[in-house]
């Protein structure tokens, strides 16, 4: 970890020239090009710094060659800095090896890969525990593995304001005594932050597999895996300022070890004969097929970015803003505000509300014409808002570059809603 807390405030308005979607947008009409949007949906994906761009135009461009393929100084050079991305994203969050790292496309794979590679570990009867706080990417590969396996799936509660019920989840750990528990880090609905090591030293007080989907917090804290003590840990790409399309799912080292491969194809055999094949070693034996390589360099290049700018600083400056657009929203009468931070519990980069008279849907597709961009439904958490009495919530999310002036936005849309609505 290489955090500098010493570098001048370089968040919010200052980070933005190094956005090419806050600069002139050349696809837009040439009366709309200066139009800043106030992008408020960085858990969906964010926004892509341009060291990013330039890292996988130039792969793209001049270093494009196939890796652990070719004998050529091309390909030697692309399979370097492959494996030197690998080790940076490693160190990036706490791992203790670069053979720790398995490249997937996004958190959605890693979780399915996870899920594949651990099925012969498990027999029918056994249980896993997951939490009511999930995305649908933490529930459903676990549902399909339950139904392979004829497995016992269990979801710990929560409070009414989305606090993870940790005297409940250890309950169900003791009664269950579960092969594996899988928990969020942050919710991706509400922004609940959750005492992760503390879930992952209940699991294996029991002997569980510990897993987190580490999505929605990877972008806004530092991560260390070592100190979390999880066995697996899964996010993406996109949601860290670098590309779709990559993902990771880090294990510790001795567990992917012992796993057997999923996918199967090129790049992840020792040997292959027409009786017998035998594997590489881990991480290689995850990745079957040719790898996202600019995807990859862009990724690390993300991570070169966020740890310039220091993750304690990042956290630090949005923790500030998701209390001050709190308080400035709860001042708008037809709103209700969703989430722990509210009753003095901890919440990341996220805020869901509701406003009195307006969907959810219809507010997104207002709040747009007002160059304000968010999301609204269930987000993929079906479980998480039926236990809140909700079908739907509007929810505005940050990212580094995010700035009062895009609630202040986002109020303009609310006041607007509420006549068109009354
Ligand atoms: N999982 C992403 C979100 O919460 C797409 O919006």
């Amino acid at each position: 970890m290489n955090d500098s807390k010493s570098q001048p405030l370089l968040l919010g308005e200052a980070i933005r020239q190094q956005f090419p979607f806050f600069g002139d947008n050349p696809a837009l009409p040439s009366d709309r090009r200066r139009i800043v949007p106030a992008y408020l949906d960085s858990a969906a994906t964010s926004q892509k710094p341009r060291c990013v761009i330039e890292r996988m135009t130039r792969f793209l461009s001049y270093e494009n060659a196939n890796i652990h393929r070719g004998a050529y100084q091309l390909s030697g050079v692309a399979t370097e800095n492959f494996e030197d991305a690998r080790a940076r994203i490693a160190d990036f969050i706490g791992a203790s090896s670069p053979n720790c790292i398995v490249f997937t496309r996004g958190t959605t794979d890693s979780i399915n890969l996870v899920a594949r590679a651990l099925e012969p570990e498990l027999s029918e009867g056994d249980a896993i525990v997951l939490t009511l706080l999930e995305h649908h990417s933490n529930i459903v590969p676990w549902q399909l593995l339950a139904q392979r396996k004829r497995l016992k799936l269990y979801f710990a509660d929560i409070s009414d304001q989305g606090v993870l019920n940790l005297d409940d989840l250890a309950q169900k750990i003791a009664a269950t005594k579960p092969k594996i528990v899988s928990v969020t880090h942050v919710s991706n609905a509400l922004g609940t932050l959750v005492p992760i090591k503390a879930v992952c030293a209940l699991a294996h007080s029991v002997g569980a597999t510990t897993v987190v989907d580490a999505a929605q917090s990877v972008s806004h804290m530092a991560l260390d895996v070592d100190d979390i003590d999880c066995d697996f840990l899964a996010f993406s790409g996109h949601k860290l300022y670098g590309p779709t399309g990559v993902g990771v799912l880090y294990g510790k080292e001795q567990r992917l070890a012992a796993l057997e491969p999923v996918y199967g194809g090129g790049g992840m055999i020792s040997s292959v004969s027409t009786e017998k094949t035998t594997w590489a070693d881990a991480p290689q034996r995850f990745e079957a097929g040719t790898p996202p390589i600019a995807e990859v360099l862009g990724l690390a290049a993300a991570v070169e970015f966020v740890r310039q700018l220091g993750m304690a600083q990042i956290e630090d400056y949005e923790e500030k803003l998701l209390y001050a657009a709190m308080e400035r929203l709860a001042r708008e009468k037809a709103i209700t505000l969703y989430g722990p931070a509210l009753h003095g519990g901890e919440q990341k980069g996220i805020i869901s509300f509701t406003i009195d008279g307006v969907h959810p849907h219809d507010f997104s597709t207002i709040a747009d014409t007002f160059n304000v961009q968010l999301r609204a439904g269930h987000h993929c958490a079906m479980p998480l808002l039926k236990r809140l009495g909700l079908q739907s919530t509007a929810r505005i999310s940050f990212g580094l570059y995010s700035i009062m002036d895009d609630v202040e936005a986002l109020c303009e849309a609310v006041h607007f809603a509420q006549k068109k609505f009354s």
